[in-house]
């Protein structure tokens, strides 16, 4: 077995962020400059299929694909989404296969293909660590993905969102060529489905393969000891994440701690205790509000291995957000008028999501409510289990009506946003819809903007990943 050397333990983690805003281009420019660059594999399948679908103008997508190890797959993916010159503007793109227990071997294959793309992309040409995020609460994912990063080489794996205890052990055996089969929750029940994957179904591939490094992220002290207890669930490290992080932030620990607006409310409680996490031993690194030079000082003096950044990165120029939402962002920041909530329900995962209040976004209740719920990408799906005994699956951004039925709780579902369709839109690939509109963005950006604030004054035109790194790492 070969591994990621301890001795290249990054100082510098820039984050995943979905969908695509990490994309390969942020990525491969923070590994260039000496860093872990990360790439999202959240949704990675239908950014794939898209990007071909607009025809794929750099050419990027396919060469990668020309090196995927079995050619018949990639190509079967090629005849099913490219088109030459791309797309008519105003066709809707083409569905991808929805996440469940028993997919497809397209669906699967298109996984596996998609991840192994934005990997290989993000890793070409140069010699630098790539790692890979998605989210543990994206199941009926993980296993396909994990085994495509594996195969474009990937450094490192990072899963956060949940409890990520079964990643360890699905990458010794993924790593290896064997089978997995991970649990995958049901809910309402403590019961779990099983999700099975056998690599040995895709030819043509030669093992034992690089084994990554795992690193898991977490809020609290209580989940590092609890991973750590057995080597099965051991991760290689950890990202500590502190609340004012941008994405999904981990649920307060009082019960019921929202405010009128809607927002969650953090307390001294919900601070991971850094002293029982440095005594387990394990590598961390700190994130949420760790994007300057002197929070990175910080960090390592209370016993890091590094920082992991993400707001710095998502409006630095190779970022995957539309131009536009970089401007508008970064326009707000410059006068002063940004504003950053921590919505308690908008994600339909129940975890609370940081939302720049921006009026061409979900984020305004009227464009919220004017929205027609659709469900067609399907990624925050969890399954559930009917009166029969089978299993369906149901999304709190459904069709209220289907959800209700489907045995959802209707409150879950009063403020619950499409994120797959408008993150999909925030990176510029949103959904065209039957009256021609195209489906509206809803943008995440951590609560503590310093370090975008202090790069803005040095490049008031905007700045690249890599003058982001040098500002850090000064
Ligand atoms: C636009 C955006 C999207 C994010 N998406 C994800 C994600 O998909 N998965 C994840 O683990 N973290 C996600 N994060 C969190 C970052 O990876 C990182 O941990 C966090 O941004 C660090 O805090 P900072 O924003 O204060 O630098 C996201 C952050 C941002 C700003």
């Amino acid at each position: 077995m070969t591994s990621t050397p301890a001795a290249t333990l990054p100082i510098l983690i820039q984050g995943g962020m979905g969908i695509g805003v990490s994309s390969w281009k942020l990525a491969q420019e923070v590994s260039r400059k000496g860093q872990l660059g990360v790439v999202s594999g959240t949704a990675i399948d239908a950014v794939i299929a898209r990007r071909l679908q607009d025809g794929d103008i750099s050419g990027d997508v396919r060469r990668a694909l020309t090196h995927f190890p079995n050619q018949e797959i990639a190509q079967l993916i090629i005849d099913r989404y490219y088109i030459e010159g791309g797309r008519d503007s105003k066709v809707p793109y083409i569905d991808v296969p929805k996440l469940s227990l028993r997919p497809t071997s397209f669906a699967v294959e298109l996984l596996v293909v998609s991840t192994f793309v934005e990997v290989w992309l993000a890793k070409e040409g140069h010699s630098g660590l790539v790692g890979m995020n998605i989210l543990e609460k994206i199941q009926m994912a993980i296993p396909f993905q994990l085994f495509g990063a594996i195969l474009a080489d990937v450094d490192y794996i990072l899963i956060g969102a949940g409890i990520p205890a079964q990643i360890p052990f699905a990458l010794d055996l993924l790593q290896k060529g064997k089978p997995v089969a991970m649990r995958v929750d049901v809910a309402d029940t403590n019961e779990k489905s099983i999700l099975k994957f056998d690599p040995s179904t895709i030819t043509g591939i030669s093992y034992p393969l690089k084994r990554p490094k795992f690193l898991a992220i977490v809020s609290s002290h209580a989940l590092v000891s609890y991973l750590n207890k057995d080597d099965e669930t051991k991760p290689d490290g950890y990202i500590i994440e502190y609340h004012v992080a941008g994405g999904h932030n981990a649920p307060p620990r009082k019960k019921d701690a929202i405010d009128g607006n809607g927002e969650a409310i953090y307390s001294e409680l919900d601070s991971p205790n850094l002293d029982k996490i440095i005594a387990t031993g394990s590598d961390f690194w700190l994130a949420g509000g760790f994007g300057t030079p002197e929070k990175l000082k910080e960090a390592l003096s209370l016993g890091a291995c590094g920082i992991q950044v993400g707001s710095l990165f998502a409006l630095s120029n190779e970022s995957g957000f539309t131009k536009n939402l970089k401007v508008d962002a970064i326009n707000h920041l410059m006068d002063g008028s940004i504003h950053v909530t921590t919505d308690a329900t908008a994600s339909p995962t129940g975890f609370p999501f940081k939302v720049i209040e921006n009026e061409d976004s979900l984020s305004v209740r009227d464009n919220f409510e004017k929205r027609i719920r659709v469900c067609d990408l399907g990624y925050l799906r969890t399954p559930f289990k009917r009166e029969s005994g089978s299993i369906g699956y149901r999304c709190p951004a459904e069709p209220q009506s289907n959800f209700v039925f489907k045995h959802g709780h209707i409150e879950q579902s009063h403020n619950a946003k499409c994120l797959c369709n408008a993150l999909m839109a925030d990176i510029g690939l949103g959904q065209i819809r039957p009256n021609g509109s195209t489906e509206m963005p809803l943008v995440t950006i951590g609560s503590d903007l310093e370090g975008p604030r202090r790069l803005l004054q040095m490049h008031p035109q905007g700045w690249s990943a890599a003058e982001a790194v040098t500002f850090l790492l000064n």
